[in-house]
This record gives C-alpha cells, sequence and structure tokens, in this order.
C-alpha cells in the first residue's frame, strides 16, 4: 500500500521545480529587458536644447562608410551657394501656419519650413514677443521649389537688371530656400497691410543677436559678400544649429568659413565648442573614410564630399 507522503513529496518536488523554472524565465526576460535599454540611444534631459543639426541618429557600434552615412546633400549643415547647387528633396516640411503661435505672423497657410526648423523657428520668434512686446514679424519666405525660384530670378532680372539680380537672387538649384532650412523675415504693418522688409534695426535687433540661441545664422552679413556671393540680406536667416551658430557668430564667420574651418578637424582634432548653453565636439570626415563614431551623435553631409559629425560632451 502507498503511503500518501510519497505523492506529496512528488508534489512538492513537481511545485519546486515549477518555482524554479518560473524564477529562471523571469531571470532572463529581466536580462533582456536590462540589454535592450542599455543599447537605446540616451534622451536629453534638463534645459539644455539638443543640438540640432541632424539626418542620423545615435549608433552603438562603429560603421563604415559610404552606406554608413546620410545624403552628402542630407543634414542641417548642407552648404548651397553660387558654388554648390541642391537637387535633393523629400525632406519632410510643415506649413508654419498650422505650427506657429499668436505670437508672429506668415505670409500664407502654405509657406513651409523643414519639419526639425519649427520648433526652433517658433521659439525663437515667441521669445522675441515676449521679450520686446513686438508682434508684427511676418515670415515671408520658406522652402522653394527650384521653379518658383527661376521665376523670382527673372521678375528680379525684369525688374532691377542683371546687377541687383545676381547680388540679390541666387539662381534655380543653388537657393537655400530649397531646403527649406532657410526663412526670409519682414514687418507687418496692420493698419495699411503692407508688409516691410526687416532691417534687423531698433527693437528688431534682438532677433539678430539671438538668432545663435534658437540654431540661426544671418546668412548673409555684409562683410561677407565676396565670400557667400550675395550681397547683404538682413532678412535671410538660415537654420544649422545651436553649437554651430554660435561658433560662427562668436567667431565672426560665414557658413562657407565655417566648413572650411571644419574640414581641418578630423575626429582626432575635433573643434570643441564651448557654448553658454553646453558643450559639443564637432569633426569632420571625407565621404570615403567616414566611420561612425560610438555613443550620440548627429550627422550632417556638407554637400561638398564630405560629413559634420556633433556630440554633444
Ligand atoms: N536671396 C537668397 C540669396 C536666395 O535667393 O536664395
Ligand atoms: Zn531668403
Amino acid at each position: 500500500m502507498q503511503t500518501s507522503a510519497k505523492p506529496n513529496a512528488r508534489r512538492r518536488a513537481g511545485t519546486a521545480r515549477l518555482g524554479a523554472y518560473i524564477l529562471f524565465v523571469a531571470l532572463v526576460l529581466g536580462l533582456c529587458a536590462l540589454a535592450l535599454a542599455l543599447s537605446k540611444p540616451k534622451k536629453e534631459t534638463g534645459a539644455r536644447p539638443a543640438p540640432a543639426n541632424t539626418a542620423h541618429k545615435a549608433q552603438n557600434t562603429p560603421q563604415s562608410a559610404p552606406d554608413a552615412g546620410p545624403g552628402l546633400d542630407q543634414g542641417t549643415l548642407i552648404l548651397v551657394n553660387r558654388d554648390h547647387c541642391i537637387d535633393a528633396d523629400g525632406w519632410e516640411l510643415v506649413t508654419v501656419y498650422a505650427e506657429k503661435s499668436d505670437d508672429y505672423l506668415v505670409k500664407d497657410t502654405e509657406l513651409a519650413v523643414r519639419r526639425e526648423v519649427m520648433p526652433w523657428l517658433d521659439r525663437w520668434l515667441s521669445d522675441f514677443a515676449a521679450a520686446t512686446g513686438v508682434r508684427d514679424v511676418n515670415v515671408v519666405a520658406g522652402h522653394r521649389t527650384a521653379a518658383y525660384q527661376q521665376q523670382l530670378y527673372q521678375s528680379a532680372l525684369a525688374r532691377e537688371g542683371q546687377t541687383y539680380a545676381d547680388t540679390y537672387l541666387a539662381r534655380p538649384g543653388h537657393s537655400e530656400h530649397h531646403t527649406g532650412l532657410a526663412v526670409d523675415l519682414d514687418t507687418y504693418d496692420v493698419s495699411s497691410g503692407a508688409s516691410y522688409g526687416f532691417d534687423g534695426n531698433g527693437d528688431y535687433a534682438w532677433l539678430t543677436e539671438n538668432a545663435w540661441r534658437y540654431g540661426f545664422i544671418l546668412r548673409y552679413p555684409p562683410e561677407k559678400a565676396d565670400v557667400t556671393g550675395i550681397g547683404y540680406e538682413s532678412w535671410h536667416f538660415r537654420y544649422v544649429g545651436i553649437p554651430h551658430a554660435w561658433y560662427m557668430q562668436e567667431n565672426d564667420l560665414c557658413l562657407e568659413e565655417y566648413l572650411d574651418l571644419l574640414r581641418a578637424h578630423g575626429p582626432e582634432d575635433p573643434l570643441l565648442i564651448d557654448t553658454p548653453l553646453g558643450r559639443w565636439q564637432v569633426f569632420f570626415f571625407p565621404a570615403e573614410t567616414l566611420t561612425l563614431p560610438e555613443g550620440d551623435y548627429e550627422i550632417s553631409g556638407d554637400n561638398d564630399g564630405g560629413y559634420v559629425v556633433t556630440q554633444a560632451q
């Protein structure tokens, strides 16, 4: 006759095995979750804005070019000027009208900029209104197609002549407005319904002086006309991202000069940018030798054969 002790012992042994199995599965799942969490890029925390010059997100293992990087004509540091045209498209645009605050105006409901630019544009123009009480800034240009640039060029040519057209208008394919990274500002007079050229004087000087805090540069300063190929445009601002905008303003460099400087800074000798908003290191790779770094970084093509990598410190 069997005693009742044996089935109980088997049940206890079975229960113990089940418990050990559950513990094992929980341990494996826990380890997987931990590995997954550790492999994710860290999120920015705190008030410091992340540099937004970007086309590519952090990787955790080094990769080699050419296919590891974004296109050379992608990213927010691309050079577009008389000698560097752009025919890439496909970036995501948003209409300013749909996303803006009530602190400034926009020419029409269609005017669009690159998606990553809009939050910075909005913050810049809204902070200006908060700082000065002036709410008549009118965004009158953003993204333009090459066909529209052609119309603008032809009409300036017919109206003002060749010298004017070539001083203030890029040829189709050579305008920063094709990238969705540039805006033109005006001021709007509610009583007359007229929009006036933005001269950057008086209260409006705040916008030019503080543009870097939002990642924008005054792209065509008067003293750089021979480098940029364009006459002084007090109204045209280009988004490049905070550390770059700060460095250019602080060191009186236009985009052409800044990219020339970066080409001398490879990964072994990065440019250290210490701004009031944080520290970054920036370095350049020719396209043939691109090796993506470990850790978090942002990368942009320069539209001239290389890549710029930006890492927050
Ligand atoms: N006014 C600037 C140079 C453009 O046409 O893109
Ligand atoms: Zn412009």
